[in-house]
């Protein structure tokens, strides 16, 4: 029965490949016609954490009171009204106020509970606090968020929190590259599908059409029906896995092996990562024990769950005898029951640090460490900081070539320059036919500084499929980054016009237009995704280059609306606000600017420049200076400093500074009328008379005229 069921799957897997979404139409159904006739099941499984891995927000989910995140200066309250829930922002002092409306929760609580917005666009907005049950219930940063410049209310979580916590939807794109948008109604929670694949056919000949049961299957399938979500090797940049690019991600069924679909990867042995412990881990620490790997896999997640209800310590310990009886009946052994007490402790997460979950890792237990202790949150960025060292394979152990392996390499940036390498030669190789492959070492090229080979790759990822929206959009922005800007207009329309709904496609033709042009393409990114920052600043910069200044401001708030710590943008609006008179609001968003960003140059140069034309110059004297200090040879800062110095009568560190603008360019006017002058001040006349003779017949005509009338006032 299990062969034939199995010979039954490989064919199907043929079928689903080659349209999976077509076989998802066809053979899904709504998971709650099940429950009619497997009512206990369902009653059960409703109960537990998978089930409600995502739903709509209850009542009873609200947290209550403010939560204050000191590093970013920001506060958080939940509220209530009209029978709807929204997330409050504001700033710290005041200002700033964004409200998003949460209907969705993303995780049963049992651990925590991520807020989701559903934006008019249909993404799923993750919301930078959440709920998490330790301490009786905090209120706390998301995973990630535990930073200054985190990314608020607008971060769209993509297709693979979705594909993890939920059943599938109905209207989504299909591929991991396409904009996670969802319309329509969502599925509640993981469904009877997730594990049983289609349903269709058996609900409808009341039971008689065969569907699938993990339990007639192999110990590695049977595996590989929990493994799918509970596998993730780490949630920091690696990558720990990569749906195979010619499969929807939603198109993965139970019935088919997991290697078909996806790829796990892990890092190399001997770096380090060997005892790492994360939230979705399950499955990757239970192969790492002993009692996994020598027990001729007998063991599998159902020897302990049953996935239809709640786990008991009844069950567990029961699993944990039927092999080690012999311990369990020693005497030397004195603990008879709740064996994972001691031997599967709860551990707090690394990369989740308010959650504690099961080591699945079962071993003898570590005296000596405290599993629990308080964790602070470890940040990275892809290429600076993170992993670098190569990646390898995990799941399956043994693959079809080097592809996907190559592709683990360079696609985030763990393993950049082998990999390159690896890659062109697997392309080579196998001659893959769907564009993503040759996208991908379009963008390994780009970021490994060879943008100019890159070029082949994205012309035959576009000949394979001339209107794949990733390969116009990376193309045109490459077009733009290199100046092209007449071929960048060419792709970005064409991409445009294809896909009216993509932003960034918009943002770019924007950044490669002028004037009214790239205004209209920057209105349409913010249509397309009003949470996209970039879009709003870029709309800001254009309308200040072309005069609009009420346009620009407006912009300028929008960008900081959904994004508070944009310092650049900042500063813009600082100076919007200083040439229209409104000093408060333009001395408030330059020290936000240089609050977010202390090496900001432009804007710390600007608000001295601001602090002087009101004649604070004691205060403007620390920021021109912190200026000089980054720039050493920036003549323009050391003329402000020596400026500020001179109004506030400290003539010799004025000179001082006109001297290092000197040393840097001798014929600087500036620099000359300055010393020239300051030298006046300190009744040094020849040296005055020197310095200021050169201003009077030097290049710079702005200074000459001053020079002379200030040589003629010198005594004889
Ligand atoms: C590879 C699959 C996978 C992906 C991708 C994934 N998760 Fe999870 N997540 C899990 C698993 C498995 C658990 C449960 C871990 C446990 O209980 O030991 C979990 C737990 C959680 C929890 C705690 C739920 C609870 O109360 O137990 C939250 C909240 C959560 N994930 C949010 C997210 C968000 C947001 C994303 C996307 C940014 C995401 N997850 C992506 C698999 C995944
Ligand atoms: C997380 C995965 C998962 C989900 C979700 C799930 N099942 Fe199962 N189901 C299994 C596994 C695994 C088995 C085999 C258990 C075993 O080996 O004893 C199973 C077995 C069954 C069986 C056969 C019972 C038997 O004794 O052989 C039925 C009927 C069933 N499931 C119905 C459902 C229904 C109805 C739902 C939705 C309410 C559901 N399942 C949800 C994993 C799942
Ligand atoms: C009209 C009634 C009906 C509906 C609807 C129904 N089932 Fe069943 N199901 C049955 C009957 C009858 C059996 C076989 C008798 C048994 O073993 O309980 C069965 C058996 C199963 C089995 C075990 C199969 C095996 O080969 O061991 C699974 C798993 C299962 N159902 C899952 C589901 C899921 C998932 C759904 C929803 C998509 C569903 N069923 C909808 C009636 C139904
Ligand atoms: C579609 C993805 C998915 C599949 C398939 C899946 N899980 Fe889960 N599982 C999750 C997520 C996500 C959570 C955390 C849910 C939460 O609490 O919000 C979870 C939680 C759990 C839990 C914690 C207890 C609880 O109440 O849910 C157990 C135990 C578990 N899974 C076992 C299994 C087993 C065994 C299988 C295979 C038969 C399996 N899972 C298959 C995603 C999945
Ligand atoms: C399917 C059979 C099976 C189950 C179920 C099982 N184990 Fe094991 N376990 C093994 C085998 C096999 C070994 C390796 C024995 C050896 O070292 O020769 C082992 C080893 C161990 C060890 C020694 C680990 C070490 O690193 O030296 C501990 C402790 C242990 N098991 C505890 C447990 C506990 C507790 C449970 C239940 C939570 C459990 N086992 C469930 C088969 C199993
Ligand atoms: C040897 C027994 C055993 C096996 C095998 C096992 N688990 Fe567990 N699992 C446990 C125990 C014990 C707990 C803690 C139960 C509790 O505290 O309620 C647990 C809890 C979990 C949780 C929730 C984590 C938490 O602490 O809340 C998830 C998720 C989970 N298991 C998934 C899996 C998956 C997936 C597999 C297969 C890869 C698996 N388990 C295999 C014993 C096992
Ligand atoms: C109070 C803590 C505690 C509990 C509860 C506990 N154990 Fe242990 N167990 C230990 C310690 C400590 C050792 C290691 C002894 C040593 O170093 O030789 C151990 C060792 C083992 C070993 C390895 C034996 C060997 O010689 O390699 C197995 C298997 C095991 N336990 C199984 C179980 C099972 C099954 C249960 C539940 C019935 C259980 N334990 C409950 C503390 C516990």
């Amino acid at each position: 029965m299990a062969i034939v069921l199995m010979l039954l799957a490989v064919l199907m897997v043929g079928c689903g490949k080659t349209d999976p979404v077509a076989e998802k139409a066809s053979g899904y159904i709504d998971s709650r016609a099940c429950e009619s006739c497997h009512a206990q099941i369902a009653n059960t499984y409703r109960e537990t954490g998978m089930a409600r891995a995502f739903h709509k927000i209850g009542e009873d989910e609200v947290p209550g009171g403010a939560f204050v995140h000191d590093k970013s200066g920001r506060k958080y309250e939940f509220l209530k009204r009209d029978g709807k829930v929204f997330l409050r922002r504001d700033e710290v002092g005041g200002g700033n106020v964004l409200e998003k409306e949460i209907q969705y929760v993303l995780g049963s609580g049992n651990h925590a509970r991520s807020f989701i917005h559903r934006s008019e666009q249909g993404r799923l907005i993750e919301m930078p606090v959440n709920w998490y049950p330790e301490k009786g219930g905090i209120v706390a940063m998301s995973p990630g968020y535990d930073r200054a410049d985190h990314m608020d209310m607008r971060r769209a979580i993509g297709y693979q929190c979705a594909f993890c916590h939920n059943g599938y939807p109905k209207q989504a794109g299909t591929s991991l590259f396409d904009d996670p948008v969802f319309e329509g109604e969502l599925p509640e929670g993981i469904d009877c599908q997730r594990c049983h694949g289609p349903g269709r056919e058996h609900a409808a000949s009341m039971g008689r059409g065969k569907i699938f049961n993990p339990k007639k299957v192999s110990a590695e399938r049977k595996m590989e029906v929990c493994m799918q979500c509970h596998l993730e090797t780490t949630s920091y940049s690696l990558p720990n896995s990569i749906v195979k690019f010619e499969r929807g991600i939603f198109s993965y069924d139970p019935r088919e092996a997991l290697g078909d679909f996806i790829t796990h990867f892990d890092h190399a042995k001997g770096t380090g990562h060997e005892e790492k412990f994360e939230i979705a881990g399950s499955a990757y620490r239970l192969r790492q024990s002993k009692c996994f790997r020598l027990s001729d896999e007998k063991l599998t997640c159902t020897t302990c769950h049953n996935p239809h209800q709640k786990t008991t310590v009844a069950a567990i310990d029961a699993a944990c005898s039927s092999c080690h009886s012999a311990v369990v009946g020693s005497a030397k052994h004195v603990a008879k029951a709740e064996c994972a007490s001691c031997h599967m402790p709860k551990r707090r997460t690394e990369d989740v640090v308010h959650v504690a979950v099961t080591d699945h890792k079962i071993q003898k237990p570590v005296v000596g460490k405290d599993w629990m202790a308080a964790r602070e949150e470890r940040h990275e960025v892809m290429g600076g900081g993170s992993y670098q060292g190569e990646v390898v394979r995990y799941y399956p152990r043994e693959g079809d070539g080097d592809l996907y392996p190559a592709l683990a390499q360079v696609m985030h940036q763990s393993n950049l320059k082998a990999g390159v390498v690896r890659l062109e030669a697997a392309l080579q190789k196998e001659q893959p036919k769907h564009p993503a492959y040759y996208l991908q070492m379009a963008q390994a090229l780009h970021a490994s500084g060879e943008a100019a080979k890159a070029l082949p790759y994205y012309t035959k990822a576009l000949e394979l499929d001339p209107k794949y929206l990733p390969a116009l959009r990376s193309l045109g922005a490459s077009q733009v980054r290199a100046g092209n800007l007449a071929a960048a207009k060419v792709t970005l329309e064409k991409a445009t016009s294809l896909y009216p709904k993509d932003a960034l496609s918009w943002l770019e033709l924007a950044r490669a237009n002028r004037g009214e042009e790239a205004a209209k393409a920057a209105r349409k990114a913010i249509a397309a995704e009003p949470e996209l920052v970039e879009a709003h600043k870029m709309l800001g910069m254009i309308l200040m280059e072309t005069g609009d200044r009420a346009g620009a401001e407006a912009a300028f708030v929008a960008a900081l609306r959904e994004q508070p710590d944009e310092a650049e943008v900042r500063a813009n609006l600082g100076n919007l606000l200083a040439g229209k008179g409104d000093l408060a609001g333009a001395e408030k968003q330059y020290l936000a600017a240089i609050r977010y960003a202390p090496g900001m140059r432009a804007g710390r140069f600007n608000f001295a420049v601001f602090l002087a034309g009101q004649k604070r110059f004691a205060e403007a004297v620390p920021h021109a200076l912190e200026v000089v200090k980054m720039a050493p040879k920036d003549l323009e800062a050391l003329d402000l400093l020596g400026n500020l110095y001179m109004a506030g009568r400290d003539f010799r560190s004025a000179a001082g500074q006109y001297r290092a603008a000197l040393a840097v360019n001798p014929a600087y006017g500036r620099a000359l009328l300055g010393l020239g002058t300051a030298l006046g001040a300190m009744n040094d006349f020849a040296g005055a008379r020197k310095y200021l003779s050169l201003a009077a017949n030097g290049l710079d005509a702005g200074v000459r005229a001053e020079a002379a009338e200030l040589l003629g006032s010198l005594p004889r």
